[in-house]
């Protein structure tokens, strides 16, 4: 049987894996935007995978201010794929346009969970933060499945 902290111990090694691919690519305009923007959210989920990971002590504002720096960066989602513009380096899926209300649904969906994040770490009480994160990761994931590129070596 795992224990609880373990599972999330492999969760939060198996997201870096995954974040750790970014890389700078050269792109440019709004290509480099969403790809910068992206990068800033991996940023924030590290510092708290880090947290959980118990590489670094829990603080709960510093952990806030990542969730919160997500529900604003998502908002931002949808403007940063404009219909038609340059795929130059990119590694967005045409699938995005042909499935429009699903890829903006889903940057939706990546707001709320931050939100909920945010407050379940707002409320010094609340034990379900680490819960609320993962949801924040599937929601990472799930985006990435449907419409972005698998780079080698990625699962
Ligand atoms: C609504 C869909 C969606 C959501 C939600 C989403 N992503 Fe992405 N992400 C993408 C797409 C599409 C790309 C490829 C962008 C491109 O190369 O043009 C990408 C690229 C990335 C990259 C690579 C950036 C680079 O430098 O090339 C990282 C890192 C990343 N996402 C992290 C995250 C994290 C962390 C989250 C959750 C906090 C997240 N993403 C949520 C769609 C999403």
């Amino acid at each position: 049987m795992i224990s609880k902290p373990l599972l999330f111990a492999a969760f939060a090694s198996a997201a870096f894996a995954t974040f750790a691919l970014a890389h700078e690519k050269g792109a440019t305009g709004v290509v480099k935007e969403r790809q910068d923007l992206m990068d800033q959210q991996k940023d924030d989920m590290k510092v708290m995978g880090e947290m959980i990971k118990g590489t670094k002590p829990f603080d709960a504002a510093k952990a806030a201010a990542a969730a919160h720096d997500i529900t604003l960066t998502a908002k931002k989602i949808p403007d940063l794929f404009p219909k038609g513009g340059s795929m130059d380096k990119s590694d967005a899926l045409p699938a995005i346009w042909e499935k429009w209300d699903r890829f903006t649904a889903n940057a939706d969906d990546l707001g709320k969970a931050a939100a909920t994040l945010e407050t379940a770490l707002g409320d010094s009480a609340n034990q379900d933060w680490k819960a609320a994160f993962k949801k924040v990761g599937d929601v990472c994931k799930s985006c990435h499945e449907d419409f972005r590129k698998k780079e080698q070596g990625e699962h």
